[in-house]
């Protein structure tokens, strides 16, 4: 895989670039407020209107900062949630270590020992992050993975850009997650390109976009319609 190395992205919060392929896990406008945005504000949010109990899959699970989103907001907000993050190479722990998202969201308590429990949890194994958020990090390419139908009410899409990783947003691979997803299911991505939008359209769903973070006019909302 590429070498990678930790950079400081706008906000001040860190994101990790791959060296030589001018792609960063995040925008560098401000990985974590591009976090918040795209996943929790216009993912997690919106399903959160609607029920208490969720289910979320994330397609590249990274330096887990979704995850650890994810886990704040549920505490403030009393959800209960089970994560699925896939992940086809793990960082290492040096990267791991010169992170500093839980430095940052000061209003999340425990936010150091959560991501550290997050990373430090075994991989294919159901893990209780809390009595309310459990997590199953499976390693794996996100292409071969098996889904359950009808199952998650959330896909958190944040596979590399489509110029790097075609395979990752293709009508079968959008197929297989509407499939997997319940109706009325939310999946949320960065990405507004045409052969995005033209693949999830022939996958069935259903295309909102939505106002971007910073430096970025639209994302994309996918919603699995009944
Ligand atoms: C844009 S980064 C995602 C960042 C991540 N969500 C975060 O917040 O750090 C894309 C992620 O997808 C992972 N990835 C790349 N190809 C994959 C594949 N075929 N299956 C699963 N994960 C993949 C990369 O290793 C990387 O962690």
């Amino acid at each position: 895989m590429y070498k990678k190395k930790v950079i400081i992205s706008a906000d001040g919060s860190s994101t990790i670039e791959l060296i030589g392929k001018n792609e960063q896990y995040h925008s560098i406008h401000g990985a974590l407020q591009e976090s918040e945005h795209v996943f929790i504000r216009y993912g997690l949010q919106q399903i959160a209107q609607q029920k208490k109990q969720i289910s979320i899959l994330e397609i590249g699970m990274g330096t887990a900062l979704n995850v650890l989103l994810s886990y704040c907001y549920a505490q403030k907000h009393h959800l209960n949630i089970s994560y699925t993050a896939i992940e086809k190479y793990p960082l290492s722990e040096e990267i791991l270590y010169a992170l500093n998202y839980p430095k940052l969201i000061t209003d999340c308590p425990q936010s150091e020992s959560i991501f550290k429990l997050i990373h430090n949890s075994e991989w294919d194994e159901q893990v209780d992050v809390s009595k309310t958020f459990s997590l199953k990090k499976i390693k794996g390419d996100a292409q071969n993975i098996n889904l359950q139908n009808n199952h998650f009410d959330l896909i958190f899409h944040d596979a590399f850009n489509p110029d790097l990783e075609p395979d990752l947003w293709s009508k079968e691979l959008f197929e297989k997650f509407y499939f997997s997803m319940k109706p009325n299911g939310i999946l949320t991505t960065y990405s507004t390109k045409g052969i995005v939008k033209r693949a999830l359209k022939s996958a069935g769903f259903a295309i909102e976009k939505k106002p971007g973070p910073i430096g970025k006019r639209e994302i994309l909302n996918a919603i699995k319609k009944t």
